[in-house]
């Protein structure tokens, strides 16, 4: 294989530019050209690329966000659309491609495959709602900054004695929820995996109150929602003032951290040599310190099991 494509597509996350320059860097140091698709499938549809060099991921690798900037695109879950992608590719020169992303772009990337564009996916989503890896590129880092905004609330709600509802991303899953949970020392986490009582919750807080607790955190994940009406039903029934913090995209930005940095350069060098052997239709994961590859209708079909040793350790130390 001798030119490659790239790009980023659904939601952003921190450290998809540290992917990029790994395919990118890594590419050119096998003698690869690698063509820079914008906007997900949209560019490929639209014709919106560029060929890329070792400069053109210059300094990038500490930056949030993606150099190639990302989109939804509907026409590409349509069999038209996908084979409109197969020939751009062709046009193009492009023999394989690189895609990172989330299910939704994993599913793409099998059609290419299918249709004869080699394709390997790399999991990108802070959300880290792929199973078939352990961690997903952008994770680290949303979790990180949650840990920072939620320890600012928690400074403003003990000087005034209240609780603080958070509303963090995930609109499936809630293992943002369950680990910030566990770092922040929250009182409570609400999240889709788990049933939750608000009677109980507020059973809780009374019987804190009572043996001297005055601040409260509860972490409630974006697929629960209702912060602030949890927020004004607390503050009703116990009589501590409540505020709801819905902290939103910021949680997608910044600058990823160490561990999504090296996780998305090792994951960018691992598909290239993948797509160096012809080998497509494969999806890149980690399972503890070891880069894996599955088969991408395979990954599809996973379950990621929730981690109900650390959900409960939320009941255990909060009290
Ligand atoms: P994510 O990849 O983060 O899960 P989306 O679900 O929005 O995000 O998917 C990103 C893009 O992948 C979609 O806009 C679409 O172009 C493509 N995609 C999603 N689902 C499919 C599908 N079933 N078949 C082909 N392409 C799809
Ligand atoms: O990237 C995943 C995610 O952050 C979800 O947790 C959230 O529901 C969604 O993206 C929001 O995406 P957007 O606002 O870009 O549609």
């Amino acid at each position: 294989m001798k030119r490659i494509g790239v790009l980023t597509s659904g939601g952003d996350a921190p450290g998809m530019n540290a992917a990029i320059r790994a395919v990118v860097r890594t590419a050119i140091y096998k003698g690869m050209t690698v063509v820079g698709i914008n906007r997900g499938y949209n560019g490929l549809l639209n014709g919106d690329m560029y060929e890329m060099d070792v400069r053109s991921v210059s300094s990038i690798i500490q930056r949030g966000g993606t150099k190639l900037f990302s989109a939804r695109c509907k026409e590409f879950k349509e069999e038209a659309g996908v084979l409109r992608g197969v020939e751009a590719c062709r046009k193009a020169g492009i023999e394989g491609l690189v895609v990172i992303g989330g299910d939704g772009s994993y599913r793409g990337a099998g059609d290419l495959s299918r249709h004869g564009i080699p394709t390997i996916g790399l999991p990108g989503t802070i959300d880290n709602d792929i199973s078939s890896t352990d961690f997903t590129i952008g994770y680290d880092t949303a979790m990180n900054t949650v840990m920072q905004l939620v320890d600012k609330l928690r400074d403003t709600s003990h000087s005034h004695d209240r609780c603080s509802v958070v509303e963090v991303m995930g609109r499936d899953a809630g293992y943002i929820a369950v680990n910030s949970a566990v770092a922040c020392g929250a009182v409570e986490v609400l999240c889709p995996e788990k049933e939750y009582n608000v009677e109980e919750i507020i059973a809780k807080m009374q019987a804190s109150r009572k043996i001297g607790k005055q601040n409260f955190i509860i972490i409630v994940a974006e697929g629960i929602g209702h912060s602030q009406e949890l927020a004004e039903r607390i503050q009703r029934e116990t009589g501590i003032e409540a505020r709801a913090t819905i902290l939103g995209h910021v949680q997608r930005g910044g600058s990823p951290t160490v561990r999504d940095r090296v996780l998305a350069s090792q994951m960018g060098n691992y598909a290239v040599n993948l797509l160096e052997k012809g080998i497509g239709n494969r999806v890149v994961g980690i399972r503890g310190t070891k880069l894996v590859d599955y088969d991408i209708q395979e990954a599809l079909k996973m379950t990621k099991p929730f981690d109900d040793d650390l959900y409960d350790l939320t009941k255990v130390i909060s009290i």
